[in-house]
């Protein structure tokens, strides 16, 4: 999970890989079956922004479906929201992302090439060091090449590439008076051998800068003026403005803390190294949902206590009295089961629980949620206890408040003794204290409380939805060997799709395309299927091409009209037809009328 207010933290630094071999055939798939093609193609591609074609552009929005299904219509606690993607500058300001949400950058000294300082990985070798040019007028002593030797490079060879780079730039410095560089003696040389040093850069072999931090949003101008002063930026997370509406969402829907808003929407974040196809872009979509719970403090006024986590504690369904350490729990197990519903099941996740050095300094827990990718074991998803950090950033510099008022809570403190009330003061702050917060705010915090009103506290399930494609498209990526008639092997691609997710979920096919009482036929079902179901209707080729076609696009059943379906062979086959099975290959007769009892809730 990525922060503003906070240095950005890592599951594991992730190694760049060159060529891995599976990576290699999914992006090959992606492209020659229409899930994913690099964006702007014909011109040589945009680095970081990708577009999903017709079988991905499906495959997204059932997963976008499944996600706005599970978050929201199924469940009575959580309202959805649709907000603009450029807000008020001040939206940035307020959620720190101005000011820190940055990644540390070191710049190469030779190349100028920047990369992530939490990417360089460490490098042994000799490394050559020039300066000490005389340059008259000018002062470049301090100016100096230093160059790790390369694996397999020449010695002779790096130690010119040093020289001529340090001669080449001081030049350039020295403009006209560069005549006397060419005087060997003026140049000092050096070498020395380091280990494991992470201050050369892993391709020029050129010293790294000290890291500095370069602001991950995209900017842009509104108006025609396009002076700073109009500058805007393109929203990194769609988490800010279901902050910044919050509170029009709660006067206009009868929501009650508890209660959560969620947003589908596209965020855009100018990553230096966009990679691993995917993965890390530049534009893509993120599903987020701020889930709003009282703070502690007023369930132990209402409760008397804040019920705590054990080892067998019922995540199923949630208690009022529940602090926010079982609720950040509960919504990790149920992200848990509803990637278990989209077929990526516990065998293919993994779980890293941040270690307190690791959270922003205003979050209370963190876990990511982590898919074993075929290029490393990378997050799916943060699920972030984000305390009341956002809410009360928007009510500082917005100025309106942002308090909800808990009659529960109003009810509980009316029967509280002065002397209560002061006990209760005196043990916020104290504990306030230990989270080194200040009196001051613990005081107003309580005064506020006990008159029943706060500003709830937030658990943060964000997940990206098309990272989220990569990881369905890389599971249910299958090679099967083959062997037809002739005794020829040949290996073909099966999309293991959830049925669920999968982007067309029957295909029809007529036996043979020139019979018309087939055709006919099967064109009467396919129109009758795809009322209900995505449908793809093929009568090209042999049935087995057929049949391949669709497994390599994922499609979970076919559908085929055969003689016995026209009644041919007797009347007691009239109008069945053959029922095939993706993963297992198994056929079945199944009577038309039957079908969509049979295939609906198995891919909804
Ligand atoms: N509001 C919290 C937030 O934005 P994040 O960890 O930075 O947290 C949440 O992002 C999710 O968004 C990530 O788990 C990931 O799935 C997705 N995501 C973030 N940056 C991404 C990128 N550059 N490309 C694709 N997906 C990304």
């Amino acid at each position: 999970m990525r922060v503003a207010g906070g240095a950005r933290t890592f599951t594991a630094p992730m190694s760049q890989p060159k060529e891995i071999p599976l990576m290699e055939k999914i992006v090959s798939m992606c492209k020659r079956r229409g899930f994913i093609f690099q964006s702007s193609d014909i011109y040589g591609g945009i680095n970081g922004f990708w577009d999903y074609g017709p079988l991905g552009a499906e495959l997204k929005r059932n997963l976008r479906d499944t996600w706005w299904r599970a978050m929201m219509r199924e469940r009575e606690d959580v309202v959805g929201l649709d907000a603009s993607i450029i807000m008020h500058p001040a939206v940035w300001k307020a959620s720190g992302h101005v000011d820190t949400f940055s990644d540390m950058m070191r710049e190469c000294t030779v190349t100028n090439k920047r990369i992530r300082a939490d990417h360089v990985e460490p490098q042994s070798g000799k490394v050559f060091l020039f300066e000490g040019a005389a340059c008259p007028g000018k002062w470049v002593g301090d100016f100096a090449v230093v160059l790790l030797q390369k694996n397999g490079e020449h010695t002779d060879s790096v130690r010119k590439r040093a020289k001529d780079f340090y001669i080449q730039r001081v030049n350039a410095m020295c403009g006209a008076e560069k005549a006397s560089l060419t005087d060997e003696v003026q140049l000092n040389e050096r070498t020395e051998t380091v280990a494991n040093s992470v201050d050369f850069h892993p391709e020029s072999g050129g010293l790294l800068t000290i890291a500095k931090p370069f602001n991950l949003m995209l900017k842009t101008f509104l108006g025609a003026t396009a002076t700073e002063a109009d500058t805007a930026y393109l929203r990194p997370e769609t988490a800010q403005a279901i902050f910044a509406q919050f509170k029009n969402v709660v006067d206009s829907s009868r929501v009650k803390v508890p209660f959560g808003i969620g947003q589908i929407g596209k965020a855009f974040r100018n990553e230096v190294t966009p990679r691993n196809f995917t993965f890390r872009s530049r534009e893509f979509e993120q599903m987020e949902l701020e889930f709003f719970i009282p703070p502690d403090e007023a369930v132990r006024l209402i409760h008397g206590h804040v019920a705590e986590w054990s080892e067998d504690a019922d995540l199923s369904t949630p208690q009022p009295d529940w602090g926010w350490d079982l609720w950040h729990r509960y919504w990790v197990a149920q992200r848990t089961a509803y990637y278990a519903g989209i077929g990526l099941g516990a065998e293919v996740l993994a779980y890293h629980w941040q270690k307190p050095e690791e959270l922003a300094h205003y979050a209370r827990a963190c876990v990511d949620i982590l898919y074993k990718f075929p290029f490393g074991t990378e997050e799916l998803e943060g699920i972030a206890a984000r305390g009341d950090f956002d809410l009360t950033q928007h009510q500082k510099h917005s100025g309106k408040p942002l308090e909800v008022f808990d009659e529960e809570l109003r009810a509980a403190v009316a029967k509280l003794t002065d002397e209560q009330k002061r006990d209760f003061n005196a043990e916020v702050q104290e504990q306030w204290n230990d989270r080194n917060k200040s009196r001051e705010e613990a005081a107003v915090f309580c005064e506020r409380l006990l008159k029943g009103f706060y500003v709830p506290h937030v658990i943060e399930p964000s997940a990206g939805l098309d990272r989220l494609a990569l990881a369905v498209i890389a599971n249910a990526f299958t090679e099967v060997e083959k062997t037809d008639a002739k005794g020829n092997k040949e290996v073909l691609t099966v999309m293991r799709f959830h049925p669920r997710i999968a982007p067309v979920k029957v295909g029809v096919f007529p036996l043979l395309k020139n019979k018309p009482e087939l055709v006919a036929k099967a064109r009467a079902v396919f129109e009758t299927l795809r009322r209900q179901l995505a449908c793809f209707y093929d009568e090209g080729g042999s049935i087995g091409k057929r049949y391949a076609r669709q497994d390599e696009a994922g499609t979970p059943f076919c559908v085929t009209i055969d003689f016995d379906t026209i009644g041919e062979n007797g009347p007691e086959l009239l109008d069945t037809v053959t029922l095939r099975h993706r993963d297992d290959g198994r056929q079945e007769r199944v009577k038309i009328g039957d079908l969509p009892g049979l295939l609906l809730p198995q891919v909804q």
